[in-house]
């Protein structure tokens, strides 16, 4: 029984992120994708709107549900009963931060592992903060983010929407 949680910012979630969740979700027995709040942090879309683009992006997997946490990531992981964190590494330059959480949360919940996916070759460039960029830049985001993600940042981004 592997009961585990993807933390993330999704701000938007990414076919990166997507393709990470649907293969950890095939071998994990129940997997809690968990929208970070960060009141202190700005971000591009809601708490409310991250939790909902993923519930919808997410509603073909069973065993995949989607929550937000605020604090510490070991706090959600106690209460949630899940001892496993599934983070994605794009290349060699993500690994220093992730190696740092992983090891800070070991320190502070023992029970606690983060297990690392690869991401696919198609995605190892992407980010949510690349894809906010080019969004907000007016260039083509339908390769890096689903149709229903591309729309909302139209949305968010259109004249009226920033009134
Ligand atoms: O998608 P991101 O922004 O790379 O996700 C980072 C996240 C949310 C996994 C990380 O910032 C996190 O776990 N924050 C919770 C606060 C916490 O537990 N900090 C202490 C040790 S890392």
């Amino acid at each position: 029984m592997i009961r585990a949680c993807y933390p993330g910012s999704f701000d938007p979630v990414t076919l990166g992120h997507l393709d990470l969740i649907e293969r950890a979700a095939a071998f994990c027995s129940e997997l809690v994708v968990a929208v970070i709040h960060n009141p202190s942090k700005k971000t591009m879309f809601s708490l409310e709107e991250r939790q909902q683009i993923l519930t919808q992006s997410l509603a073909h997997l069973s065993n995949v549900s989607v929550d937000y946490f605020s604090g510490l990531l070991v706090d959600f992981l106690k209460q949630r009963s899940a001892n496993l964190v599934v983070r994605g590494l794009r290349d060699s330059s993500d690994a220093p931060i992730e190696f740092q959480m992983a090891r800070l949360n070991r320190q502070m919940y023992p029970e606690c592992d983060t297990l690392w996916l690869a991401s696919d070759g198609r995605y190892a460039h992407v980010s949510s903060s690349f894809v906010r960029e080019i969004a907000r830049l007016g260039g083509p985001v339908q390769h890096l983010v689903t149709p229903a993600v591309a729309e909302r940042l139209a949305q968010k981004l259109s004249p009226k929407e920033a009134l």
